[in-house]
């Protein structure tokens, strides 16, 4: 039987990316449609996802209830297609609420839109639609909500279900970061239309406000997270953002699966933005993607320099402050590091401040820029994710199939990926990385340490690389886990 399944998320690479969602959104789909399911995908109709869609076309009017002051509002459900692979992807038309240049999140000061919970309630809304018939041509049996953003699919759905006393769907509700909880102000439960009783500690109320996340987490019938260790993680006080008894009490129902790699996208061997191209048995193209990256950020042209690389948004998470502090360390072994991120100003500035006192060694380049994130992901000799929680991480995994070897803490997805290079492991060939244990300054220290002492040992850098470079984190395994939870359901 084929499983109809509509994935909903706020954002899709290539059409638009802030970070591991877009290219989860962008690749799973596809994955889980070569092993024979019928996906579709919903995002909100933003400037790039509009631009970027091929035979757009309206499928559905929707009256939505979101408008102002009880009034209904109209958007348009439009269908189009990727172009570059020719996954359909319905898209909710409502310029006043999604036409903003620009992040998708955040106005041009970085402050969060005052009506985000209006503009993903109709993302959730319009999920919650498709399943009973907005398009007369295609329903999902399947829901699969990413993130906040989508929390409210499943919540509209239930709402649904309960009037007209009949199931119209399933669902299954993926946190990519519980971090982010779409949390406002309780007032504006009034304006979302969901059933009054919804508002409870059973529903989508955490501590006197209104949360998406918990929605999501509370009305879908499945859940899961992106790796095994973070899906344990979240189910602890100190890691459960507040949702951990919830999480408890849904244990049997929450899964981690992890993310994937899309090796059509990240492959050393076929990336036409890299210097030159290279492979496991033929690396020389790789050294020579070091010196174009030396030359580009004007670091020392030393091809035994041990080149460190981030590619990051520049929060909390990512750990950076503390990558920050040892960078004395770097410096004074004669290594060099190039970060590549956007995010916290004061951390930017640090980093920033580094860079200018060391100009040979350390480069700062502030932005987004994906085909420079490929070049640096394969110039560097380590790709350092150094993060206080990572759900998944894409980064380390892209590390990985370029031979860069990751040096990362360990924690969620970071734990269940990569292998230290200590002394065991590296007798046994297993070891991929350099891994710390406490997030504390010593611990990275000690892992920088190590990764100058392997790559004084080139023969077993060298055979650490290869072995990076042949590991699968392919969408494969990972898709069909989750076509199986969607059988498991309908
Ligand atoms: P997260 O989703 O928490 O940001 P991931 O490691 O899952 O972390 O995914 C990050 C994705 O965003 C990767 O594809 C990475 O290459 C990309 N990325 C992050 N920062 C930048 C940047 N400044 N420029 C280009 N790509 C970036
Ligand atoms: C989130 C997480 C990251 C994960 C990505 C995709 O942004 O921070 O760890 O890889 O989502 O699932």
């Amino acid at each position: 039987m084929t499983i109809r399944a509509l994935h909903v998320a706020s954002e899709l690479y290539p059409l638009l990316k802030t970070g591991g969602l877009a290219d989860v959104a962008g690749a799973l789909p596809p994955a889980l449609i070569e092993r024979g399911a019928d996906v579709r995908v919903l995002l909100p109709g933003f400037p790039a996802v509009a631009a970027g869609l091929a035979d757009l076309r309206p499928v559905a009017q929707l009256a939505h209830p979101l408008g102002h002051r009880g009034s209904l509002s109209h958007a348009t459900l439009e269908l189009g297609t990727l172009p570059a692979n020719g996954i359909s992807v319905y898209m909710i038309r409502d310029d006043a609420l999604y036409d903003r240049p620009g992040n998708p999140y955040l106005d041009a000061e970085h402050v969060p839109y005052g009506d985000n919970a209006q503009r993903f309630a109709l993302l959730g809304w319009t999920a919650a639609q498709l399943a009973q018939r907005a398009d007369p041509a295609w329903a999902p049996q399947i829901i699969h909500a990413h993130d906040w953003h989508a929390g409210l699919a499943p919540a509209y759905l239930k709402a649904a279900e309960r009037a007209a006393g009949r199931t119209f769907a399933r669902t299954v509700f993926t946190v990519h970061n519980l971090a982010y909880q779409g949390i406002f102000p309780a007032q504006e439960f009034g304006h979302l239309a969901l059933p009054g009783d919804f508002f409870s500690m059973h529903g989508v109320e955490f501590y006197g406000q209104l949360s998406f996340l918990k929605a999501g987490l509370y009305y879908s019938d499945r859940l899961t997270t992106v790796s095994p260790t973070y899906a344990r993680e979240i189910q602890t006080l100190a890691q459960g953002g507040g949702l951990d008894a919830l999480l408890r009490a849904r244990t049997h129902d929450l899964s981690g699966i992890l993310n994937g790699v899309d090796y059509t996208v990240w492959n050393p061997s076929i990336d036409d933005g890299l210097a030159a191209r290279y492979t496991s048995t033929r690396l020389p193209g790789k050294r020579a993607c070091k010196t174009a990256l030396q030359a580009r950020f004007g670091l020392a042209q030393k091809s035994d320099a041990l080149l460190f690389g981030v590619v990051s948004r520049l929060t909390e998470q990512k750990g950076l402050d503390l990558l920050l502090g040892a960078l004395p360390e770097i410096v004074s072994r004669g290594g060099q590091l190039v970060v590549l991120g956007t995010g916290d100003p004061a951390l930017e500035a640090g980093l920033l401040r580094v860079a200018h006192a060391h100009p040979d060694a350390v480069a700062v380049e502030r932005g987004f820029d994906e085909p420079l994130a490929h070049a640096i992901v394969a110039g560097s000799d380590v790709i350092a994710v150094p993060s206080r929680f990572e759900p998944c991480g894409l980064t380390q995994l892209y590390a990985l199939a370029y031979g860069s070897l990751p040096l990362v803490h360990r924690v969620g997805g970071l734990a269940d990926t990569v292998v230290d290079a200590s002394l065991e492991n590296l007798a046994d060939d297993l070891a991929t990385g350099f891994v710390f244990e406490r997030f504390e300054p010593d611990a990275l220290a000690a892992a920088i340490r190590r990764a100058f002492a392997l790559y004084a040992r080139r023969g077993e850098w060298k055979a650490a690389q290869q072995r990076a470079m042949r590991q699968d984190f392919g969408w494969g395994a990972s898709a069909q886990r989750y076509l199986d939870l969607y059988r498991s359901l309908v």
